[in-house]
């Protein structure tokens, strides 16, 4: 086996009396995308700080191909890439500006720096825009070039931090093929999101954290197990069907919801919704909408937690 690129054993860091991550225990092995997931304040940015040696964790150890993050901060720095959470590049510049800045300060010299730029903008379709001050972007153009920014200098481990929050769909799809790129060319990659979808499309692995600890390790569908299988949603026309509905179908498995929205776990995929339609039509049950849902990350959260996502203890 080989061994992992970052390795993080009990890591803790407090904010004066609070202890905001409790003891993260984590490995990324080379040319390997890691997904951390978890809510709001559950600790994903204070983890990916204190990786990136912006934050200096209270205990543990953490390390990038040998070096430690506290004792060799220069090192590190050198290694890694770092899109945050919050944009880093500055609006009153143009795209290229901006790139040729980041370039500069890598101690390229002026025409190195201006020759990244243009290919950066060529690969990350900002090419024709390069002129254009930032401000004026939208959310995707500005989460594109903070990425390009990130990797003027291809880094060993680019660390991630919710590249799409706030993206519409296709601008997601578009820097998904991004990241799927830089994994392409064995960039090994630390992604935090809130979405299990994300990490599902583009993490080998994924953690699940939650109030500073990992609660769930595995790859996308080993989580999902652990919730059981899909869901079939049943949407009935009438209100008034509800517990009809319930008795036509118990035996099928557990029916949770109120009302005329049910859900219930389709352990036989189709032909559990196949089934449903079958008996509701056969008893005259009307349906509004009927179909079938992969397990959220609010599903897996609940079945490792005990409460949803958004909820706090
Ligand atoms: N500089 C700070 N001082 C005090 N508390 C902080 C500081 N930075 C973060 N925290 C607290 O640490 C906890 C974890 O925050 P963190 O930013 O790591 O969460 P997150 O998982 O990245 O959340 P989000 O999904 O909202 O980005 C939160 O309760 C937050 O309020
Ligand atoms: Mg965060």
């Amino acid at each position: 086996m080989t061994t992992p690129l970052v390795q993080v054993e009990n890591l803790v860091k407090r904010f004066g009396n609070t202890e905001v991550l409790r003891g993260i225990t984590l490995q990324v092995y080379p040319g390997e995308v890691l997904g951390v997931l978890g809510p709001n304040g559950a600790g994903k940015t204070t983890t990916i700080n204190c990786l990136t040696t912006l934050l200096r964790p209270d205990g543990g150890t953490a390390t990038i191909a040998g070096y430690d993050v506290i004792k060799d901060p220069e090192a590190i720095r050198a290694l890694i890439g770092l899109t945050g959470q919050f944009a880093a590049v500055d609006g009153d510049l143009t795209a290229r500006e901006n790139l040729v800045l980041f370039g500069r300060l890598l101690r390229l010299s002026k025409a190195e720096a201006k020759r990244r730029a243009d290919d950066l903008l060529k690969e990350f379709e900002l090419f024709e825009v390069g002129n254009k001050r930032v401000k004026t972007f939208s959310g995707g153009m500005r989460r594109r070039l903070d990425l390009a920014a990130s990797i003027v200098a291809e880094p060993l481990v680019l660390f991630l931090d919710e590249p799409t929050t706030g993206l519409d769909p296709r601008s997601r799809q578009r820097l998904w093929e991004v990241v799927r790129d830089l994994k392409s060319r064995g960039i090994t990659i630390i992604l935090t999101t809130q979405y299990l979808e994300e990490a599902d499309e583009l993490a080998d692995r994924i953690i699940v954290i939650d109030q500073g600890q990992v609660i769930a390790e595995g790859t996308a569908d080993e989580l999902k197990q652990k919730v059981g299988s899909t869901f079939c949603e049943i949407h009935l026309a009438h209100l008034t069907d509800g517990n009809r509905c319930r008795e036509l179908l118990a035996d099928l498995g557990e029916i949770q919801g109120r009302g005329e929205q049910l859900s219930l776990c389709a352990s036989d995929g189709v032909n559990t919704l196949t089934t449903v339609v079958k008996r509701l039509d056969e008893a005259g049950i009307p349906l509004a909408d009927i179909s079938l849902r992969r397990p959220s990350l609010d599903d897996v959260f609940f079945a490792v937690t005990g409460h949803g996502a958004a909820s706090k203890p």
